[in-house]
């Protein structure tokens, strides 16, 4: 083998590291980082062991008596990652407060933490309309429902959201609702906002839960299904001129659409 063998082949070898180095680079770098996002700013889940999520809650969560005891049972149940984080369910209550909400959309209601939290947020007359398929879920919160007094303003429906969402079009009740909350099945997540925009009325606001997905937006062509149609809503939804939008990195991250 001669000298100018050894060094070409020398090069060559040093040239295809140097590739796979710059290649693993690139990965590395698109890559979701590896202290996990998973969780990250929801209370009762990663973020639990969180100093300064511990301060957080210590100095802004004003939880109802009976909104922490249904926080508590449903921690008890397998599912319990599913639950809203009880600060962004403050905050929402909080805005529907302020835009003086009478009627809500619930879709995706789980043990009904945040039904719960939306009844007690609306006025006497309020109502919230609370769309899921699983009745094994929801009979957790009924109980609570009632023992906080507000169980005659939540009108649960036990079918497809998509379902409930078109009766209430056809009942005439476009453009009527407040607030909308949506946080059921990601692959409808496109049509919920879409029926949600008909029956909210203007100045009115929609919360779309699960927008960050973990993180896994950061890479949508490497995701499943969910994570490409919660990527692609929120690409639209930025696009959007009939709303304006924050984009809060809330729990699992949380858009906030404001129609106009
Ligand atoms: C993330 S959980 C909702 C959490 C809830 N918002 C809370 O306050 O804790 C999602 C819920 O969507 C429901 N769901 C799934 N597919 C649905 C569909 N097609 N229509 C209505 N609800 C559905 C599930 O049964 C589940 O209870």
């Amino acid at each position: 083998m001669s000298l100018y063998n050894v060094s070409k082949e020398a090069l060559i070898g040093s040239a295809a590291l140097g590739a796979v180095f710059a290649v693993g680079l690139w990965i590395g770098g698109r890559q979701v980082p590896s202290y996990g996002i998973l969780n990250t700013f929801k209370s009762h889940t990663g973020a639990k062991g969180n100093p300064l999520m511990g301060y957080v809650l210590d100095h802004s969560l004003r939880e109802h008596p009976v909104l922490k005891k249904l926080k508590l049972r449903t921690l008890e149940h397998p599912e319990n990652p599913m639950m809203v984080a009880c600060e962004q369910a403050q905050l929402m209550a909080n805005l529907a407060k302020l835009i003086k909400a009478k009627k809500a959309i619930e879709v995706g209601v789980f043990t009904g933490y945040n039904a719960l939290n939306l009844a007690l947020a609306l006025p006497a007359d309020g109502k919230v309309v609370a769309c899921d398929v699983n009745e094994e879920f929801t009979s957790v919160g009924k109980p609570f429902w009632k023992e906080a007094g507000v169980e005659h303003k939540i009108d649960l429906r036990i079918q497809p959201a998509l379902q409930t969402l078109d009766e209430l079009v056809a009942a005439g009740e476009a453009e009527t609702f407040d607030f909308a909350f949506i946080d059921a099945d990601k692959a409808n997540y496109d049509q919920y906002y879409e029926k949600c925009l008909l029956l909210i009325r203007k100045g009115g606001i929609i919360a779309i839960d699960n927008v960050l997905w973990e993180g896994k937006v950061l890479n949508p062509e490497k995701g499943d299904k969910d994570t490409q149609c919660i990527h692609k809503l929120n690409e639209k939804i930025h696009r959007d001129t009939r709303v304006n939008i924050s984009m809060i990195t809330v729990g699992d991250g949380l858009t906030l659409a404001f129609k106009l």
